[in-house]
């Protein structure tokens, strides 16, 4: 029998259901849903507390993937949810163009996914907001790693004063591997219960950077055209990213770096080249977060690179101290284009912290050879970084 903490899982859903419904009482509830495992879990239980006066809506923020809002909707329905989509793009676009540091647009898009839901929950006559919100969501934004967009009470934002509604969060205690259990107990399908979690900002924090619509649209297309190739990585969490094109860099610590990384692999001398992003991107040291530099490397053999990742990854936190991550080129260099690519691809269970898996060099060749298709890529990345120093996502 499945358990969650100390109590059966039937027991537990029983509780969560009769504990809805004392909240909601006979009063209405607007659910924002994305079609990942957390939000479609609270949404579910919620009707199964009180039918049809959950509200679903999803939120076109703009930064879903292509096709994405479609799918999830007829997933949803197939399982008996009506849902609503609501177009915001415009919006979340206009406020985020030329926006580049990671917390600023993650609170430019907090704000605007609460201001819209806020405006729905008042169309809809509802009083209360549900939302998949789970424990690390809230432990990573009060613990002051990322403020996640949807944590709002954790860290003394009043809903009911700012934004007029009350939040509801089911799962506020769970971990993802409870979620899932929950899902397969009230036989959610796969398709959603095994999915990879997608942060709520969606492409915004995989857009590293000064957001550019043209940005957005380069790394949509990428995402499109890798995704069955991202499924056959090993992974929890496997996903593309998109940087300005890094500079050629060098500096003592840099070489002092290069020096131990062929002490200790045998791996240098010419032709090992080292790389400076341009942009800052997120990392934990001890319990706190840090907001620094990527150092890009490359060697002409880049399996003995990928094979090495993690005596690299040990080395160079105690060498470099501007970087909180190394990420292995796995293209060869080319001159024009102006953006660059970073392959993600962590494994995990509790997502607070993950490693990064050994990919066959065929496979990111496959990914390489694809993203190289659109000639304003000029390099492509994997990234080697575990989470702790490195955060899964970059912002
Ligand atoms: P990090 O980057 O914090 O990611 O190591 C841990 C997990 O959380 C996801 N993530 C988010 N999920 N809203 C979400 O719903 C967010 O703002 C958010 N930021 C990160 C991330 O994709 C990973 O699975």
């Amino acid at each position: 029998m499945m358990k969650i903490y100390d109590k059966n899982i039937e027991e537990f859903v029983d509780e969560l259901i009769n504990s809805l419904r004392k909240i909601i009482g006979d009063k209405y509830v607007l659910a924002a849903v994305s079609g990942g495992v957390d939000s479609t879990v609270a949404t579910y239980l919620t009707w199964l507390a009180v039918g049809d006066r959950v509200k679903a809506y999803i939120i076109d923020t703009g930064f879903m993937r292509e096709g994405e809002i479609e799918k999830v909707k007829s997933l949803l329905e197939s399982m008996g949810l009506q849902v609503n989509i609501y177009d915001a793009s415009e919006l979340f676009y206009n406020s985020l163009i030329g926006k580049s540091d990671a917390e600023e647009k993650r609170k430019i898009f907090r704000e605007l996914f609460y201001e819209t839901l806020a405006k729905l929950v008042k169309e809809e006559n509802a009083d209360f907001l549900v939302q998949g919100t789970i424990a690390p969501d809230w432990i990573e934004t009060t613990g002051g790693i990322k403020t996640q967009h949807n944590v709002l009470t954790q860290i003394g934002i009043k809903p009911e004063l700012k934004y007029g509604f009350n939040l509801i969060e089911p799962l506020a205690n769970l971990y993802k591997d409870q979620v899932r259990m929950l899902a397969k107990y009230l036989k959610i399908p796969e398709e959603i219960r095994e999915r990879q979690p997608f942060p709520g900002p969606g492409l915004l924090v995989r857009c590293v950077g000064e957001f550019e619509l043209e940005k957005l649209k380069a790394l949509k297309n990428m995402t499109v055209l890798c995704e069955d190739l991202l499924m056959k990585i090993d992974a929890s969490q496997s996903f593309l990213a998109i940087f300005k094109k890094p500079r050629m860099t060098t500096s003592k610590e840099i070489s002092d770096f290069i020096k131990e990384v062929k002490n200790i692999t045998g791996i240098g001398g010419r032709g090992f080249k080292t790389f400076e992003f341009y942009e800052r991107v997120t990392g934990i040291k001890g319990d706190s977060r840090v907001y620094s530099k990527m150092l890009g490397i490359y060697y002409k053999e880049v399996d003995l690179l990928l094979r090495a990742k993690d005596e690299i990854v040990k080395v160079f936190p105690k060498i470099l101290k501007k970087h909180t991550r190394i990420a292995i080129m796995v293209s060869e260099p080319r001159p024009a284009g102006k953006y660059a690519i970073a392959i993600r691809a962590v494994k995990t269970s509790d997502f607070m912290t993950a490693s990064v898996p050994y990919v066959d060099i065929k496979l990111l060749q496959n990914i390489v050879d694809e993203v190289m298709k659109d000639k304003r890529i000029t390099q492509v990345y994997y990234d080697i970084t575990p989470k702790p120093p490195a955060t899964i996502e970059y912002e």
